[in-house]
This record gives C-alpha cells, sequence and structure tokens, in this order.
C-alpha cells in the first residue's frame, strides 16, 4: 500500500520525534493531540531540534520552511480522516489507548492502517477495538527517535502480510531499520532494557552507590552511551514503569516486580527530563 500522509495522535516526546522524522522522509505529516498546547509545544520542539541541525551543518539551511511544511497540527481526532496511516504514540495505558483506537476506528477511512508506538502493550488487544485487526500492528521507535536507527515492528494476531510489508517499508523510509517481532509482552528490546534499568533502580534505593557512579560503572564498564538512570530520566520514569508493570502482570514472574522507588517517583511526579527531575535534575523547565 502507498503511504503519502502519515497522522501521529500524541505530540510528546515521542510522537514529535515520529512527525520530525516522518516530515524530514518527505511524508506529509497531520500532528494530533487532544491538547492544542501540547500539539503547538511538539512543533517547537521539532522546529528547534531542526534549527540545530540546521547550525551544526547536518541539514541544508531550507530544510526547515520545507519539513515544517508537511507539518499540519490538528487539536482533535476529525483531523486525522486523510491520513492514510496513523501511528499512535498517546500515553501507556490500555485504558487511554483502547478509547483513542475506537474513535479512531470510527472516523479514518476502512483501508488506512493504524500503528502502536506502545512500549509494551498488547497489539492484538488494541486491535480488537478498531475493527480492522488486519491493518493494525506495532511500530515501536526509540527514544530520542531522530538519533536512534530501530524500529521493532510488532505483528498482532491478525495482522496481514500487507500490513507487515506497508510498515516494514515505512521504518525504511524513514531511513530506520525495521525488525519483525512477534507479539509478546515488551518485544525485544524493552524486554532486555527495561528489567536493566529497574535493576539499576534497586541498585541505586539499596543505597549501593550514587546515581552518577552507578551510570559512570556502565559507561565505563560496559561501554554503555549513557547510564541506565540518565536513560531511565531520557525515557521517562512513568514509562519505565508502565513496562515493568505490563511485564510484571502478564509474565507472572517476580523477576520482573517494579522497583518501589520507580512508584514513588511518578507518584511525586519526578518523571525524568520532561518534568525537570527524575534521577537528576534538569536546569531548563519543562516543555
Ligand atoms: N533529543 C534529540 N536529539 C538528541 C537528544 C535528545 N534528547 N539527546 C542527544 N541528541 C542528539 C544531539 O543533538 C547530537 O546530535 P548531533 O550528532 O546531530 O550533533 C547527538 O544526539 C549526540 O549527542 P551528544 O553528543 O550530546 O551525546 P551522545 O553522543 O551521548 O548521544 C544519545 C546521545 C544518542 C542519546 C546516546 O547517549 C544514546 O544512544 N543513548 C542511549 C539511548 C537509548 O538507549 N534509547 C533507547 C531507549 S528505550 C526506548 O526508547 C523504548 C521505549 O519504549 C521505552
Amino acid at each position: 500500500m502507498n503511504v503519502a500522509t502519515i497522522a501521529v495522535i500524541g505530540a510528546g516526546t515521542m510522537g514529535a520525534g515520529i512527525a520530525q522524522v516522518a516530515a524530514e522522509s518527505g511524508f506529509d505529516v497531520v500532528l494530533a493531540d487532544e491538547k492544542r498546547e501540547i500539539a503547538e509545544r511538539g512543533r517547537r520542539r521539532i522546529e528547534e531540534n531542526l534549527r540545530r541541525a540546521i547550525e551544526k551543518g547536518k541539514a541544508p539551511p531550507g530544510s526547515l520552511e520545507t519539513v515544517l511544511g508537511r507539518l499540519n497540527l490538528v487539536g482533535d481526532l476529525a483531523g486525522v480522516a486523510r491520513a492514510d496511516m496513523v501511528i499512535e504514540a498517546v500515553t501507556e495505558s490500555l485504558a487511554v489507548k483502547k478509547k483513542v483506537y475506537g474513535e479512531l476506528g470510527r472516523l479514518s477511512p476502512a483501508e488506512a492502517i493504524f500503528a502502536s508506538n506502545t512500549s509494551a502493550l498488547s497489539i492484538s488487544e488494541m486491535a480488537a477495538c478498531t475493527g480492522r485487526p488486519e491493518r493494525f500492528i506495532g511500530m515501536h521507535f526509540f527514544n530520542p527517535v531522530t538519533m536512534m536507527r530501530l524500529v521493532e515492528v510488532v505483528r498482532g494476531a491478525k495482522t496481514s502480510e500487507e500490513t507487515v510489508t506497508t510498515a516494514m517499508e515505512v521504518a525504511t523510509r524513514m531511513g530506520k531499520t525495521p525488525i519483525l517481532v512477534k507479539e509478546h509482552p515488551g518485544f525485544v528490546v524493552n524486554r532486555l532494557l527495561v528489567p536493566l534499568i529497574n535493576e539499576a533502580a534497586y541498585v541505586y534505593s539499596e543505597g549501593l552507590a550514587e546515581a552518577a557512579d552507578i551510570d559512570t560503572a556502565m559507561r565505563l564498564g560496559a561501554n554503555h552511551p549513557m547510564g541506565p538512570l540518565a536513560l531511565a530520566d531520557l525515557v521517562g520514569i512513568d514509562v519505565c514503569l508502565a513496562v515493568m508493570e505490563t511485564l510484571h502482570a502478564e509474565l507472572g514472574d517476580p523477576k520482573y516486580r517494579p522497583c518501589p522507588l520507580l512508584r514513588k517517583m511518578v507518584r511525586a511526579g519526578m518523571l525524568g527530563r520532561k518534568t525537570g527531575q527524575g534521577f537528576y535534575r534538569y536546569g531548563e523547565a519543562p516543555g
């Protein structure tokens, strides 16, 4: 299927990143968020990223206008009706996502493909409330989306071959390397990575070492590009907790129990970079 227009639902960190990469790759993009100001904040973030890339000589000078010209903001789901593919990147909650898909199923043309950027939730369960489970798939991007080259393409129980092919092609056109993954909690990357982050939170809460030293340990001792606690702040403490809760609930193995510190941080609004405080404090105001 030929995809020309992509709608991205949810203009947070991931949604804005996906919208930027899609627009840079030549797709016509609709960026939708129920809160118009969040969609506008997403657009500002894209604009800042593009300006920085131009200043560094990594993007041609005219690209700001070209890329932003492909980006249309809408404040409700009705605005996504002309998209060939919808990539959903709303809050990592099955209840919230199901509500969005129920509405999208009614508003989008029957042939449109829905792709969820979920970190760990069931593709088949979300697909079931759209009326088009064969045109539903997971497309899992990584943070920061502009830098990370992988997309996990996740096949649900009823996803058609054509939908798989289209999702693989779209990811490739976005300059990403797609891998095809069977549906399973956490897929491949989060099944491996988030338990590592969770264990680092235990190491920290048990007082074994300071946060910065735990991160230094993994950067210098295991050659990770950034330490697990800094990565937790980048990904979002709420997202890390949601992934651990899914792994724990779905697989039932106590080895996946979420670290209580993550829960405490989420309750306190310490979500990482996006709120200005997580394991570390961040100078800039959130936004
Ligand atoms: N957003 C956008 N761009 C960013 C960024 C951010 N938050 N942070 C850094 N960058 C860009 C910089 O602008 C710079 O761009 P340039 O090369 O064009 O100048 C480039 O990244 C390199 O930045 P730095 O030199 O400052 O820092 P690093 O070399 O350490 O790279 C990094 C930064 C790419 C974030 C690197 O540290 C890294 O790869 N970290 C691991 C990230 C990771 O594991 N992500 C996956 C998380 S799991 C996930 O997202 C799944 C979800 O479901 C939970």
